[in-house]
C-alpha cells in the first residue's frame, strides 16, 4: 500500500472514534481535519504520520526501547507459540466480559511496543462475538508505534504518554498493561464504569533460565512483584489474580529473537549474550494477570 494511502487509511479510521480523542495539551476534544491532522478546539495540531500512525506527544522523550528490540519481539510472536497462552488467556476474560455486557467493545493497550499482543487479542475476540471490537495502542515509543501501524493497520496506533494520555475520560471497556509501566489514576479515568483492567506482570519463574544464565544481581534473578501487586489492590477492585506458567521450547531463531527481545541482557556482555544461544532451549513463561474494576 502506497504510504500516503496509509496516512489517509489511518485517518479515515480515526475520524469514525474522533469523540475519544481529548487535546494532550488543553483536553478540549478533537477533529480530524483534512484526513490530515487532529486538531483541538484550541487548534492544538498533531498530524497523522505516513506510516499510519498519530503522534500525540507534547515533548521528545527518548526511549530506551530499539527498534531491534521491538523487531526482535515481533518474530518471537510469530515464529513461536511464546506469547500464544497469555493472548488466549486474555482474550478469555475479554471475551467472558462482553459476554455478559453484549455490547461493542473497545480495548486500549497502554505500553503496547510493537503492538502483537493488540491484534492478536483483537482477532480472537472478534472471531467469537459479531461485533467488532476497536483496539487502540498507545506507546511511548515512536520505534514501536511505527512497526505496529505498519503491520497491523486495522487498529488505532498512538505515540502518547500513558500517564497524560490524548483521550476523554470514560473511554474504553478494556485496558491492557502487558509488562509496560502503569499509571493507575490514568487507567482508572480512562475506563467505563464497568469496564476492566488488565495488567500482566512477571512472577519469580519469568525467563528464569536466560536471567541464571546472565547471572543477573540477585534483585533481577528473584525477582518479587508484590509491590505492584499491592498498588494494584489499593487502586482497584480486585476482580481476579491468577498466575500463569507455562515452559515454551524455541528453536535456534527464536533463542535469538528472546534474547534481543528482552531489557534482561541490556548491560550484559555480548558474548555472554551470545553463549546462551544453543540449537533448542526450553524457557519457562511465569507471570501473574492482575485483573481489576474501577472502585466505587
Ligand atoms: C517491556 S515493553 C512491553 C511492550 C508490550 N506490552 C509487550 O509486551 O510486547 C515496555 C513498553 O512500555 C513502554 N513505555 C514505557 N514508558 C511509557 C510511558 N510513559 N508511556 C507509554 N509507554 C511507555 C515502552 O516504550 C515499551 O514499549
Ligand atoms: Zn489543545
Amino acid at each position: 500500500m502506497l504510504q500516503e494511502n496509509k496516512r489517509i487509511m489511518s485517518a479515515s479510521f480515526v475520524r469514525k472514534y474522533e469523540s475519544i480523542f481529548a487535546c494532550p495539551i488543553c483536553h478540549s476534544s478533537m477533529k480530524v481535519i483534512d484526513l490530515k491532522s487532529l486538531i483541538c478546539l484550541n487548534f492544538h495540531t498533531f498530524d497523522f504520520a505516513k506510516q499510519g500512525y498519530i503522534n500525540l506527544t507534547t515533548k521528545y522523550v527518548k526511549s530506551k526501547y530499539s527498534k531491534e528490540l521491538f523487531e526482535a519481539r515481533r518474530r518471537l510472536f510469530n515464529e513461536s507459540d511464546f506469547f500464544e497462552p497469555l493472548s488466549q488467556t486474555i482474550a478469555n476474560i475479554i471475551n467472558k466480559h462482553i459476554g455478559k455486557t453484549k455490547k461493542a467493545s473497545s480495548i486500549l493497550d497502554m505500553g503496547c511496543g510493537e503492538g502483537s499482543h493488540l491484534d492478536t487479542i483483537c482477532n480472537i475476540v472478534n472471531s467469537v462475538h459479531y461485533h467488532k471490537v476497536v483496539g487502540v495502542g498507545l506507546d511511548l515509543s515512536k520505534e514501536g508505534i511505527l512497526l505496529a501501524a505498519k503491520n497491523y493497520p486495522e487498529h488505532i496506533w498512538a505515540v502518547a504518554d500513558l500517564a497524560n494520555t490524548p483521550f476523554n475520560q470514560e473511554q474504553f471497556d478494556f485496558i491492557l498493561n502487558i509488562l509496560s509501566p502503569s499509571n493507575y489514576a490514568e487507567f482508572n479515568r480512562l475506563m467505563h464504569e464497568d469496564g476492566l483492567v488488565i495488567k500482566v506482570v512477571p512472577q519469580s519463574g519469568y525467563l528464569k533460565e536466560l536471567r541464571e544464565h546472565l547471572s543477573l544481581k540477585p534483585e533481577k534473578t528473584s525477582y518479587s512483584n508484590k509491590e505492584i501487586v499491592d498498588r494494584f489492590i489499593e487502586s482497584f477492585q480486585l476482580v481476579d489474580i491468577s498466575r500463569l506458567s507455562y515452559i515454551a521450547r524455541l528453536n535456534k531463531s527464536s533463542i535469538q529473537s528472546l534474547v534481543r527481545m528482552t531489557p534482561l541482557t541490556w548491560g550484559t556482555t555480548e558474548e555472554r549474550v551470545k553463549s546462551f544461544i544453543n540449537d533448542s532451549a526450553q524457557i519457562t513463561i511465569d507471570l501473574d494477570l492482575l485483573v481489576g474494576k474501577k472502585q466505587v
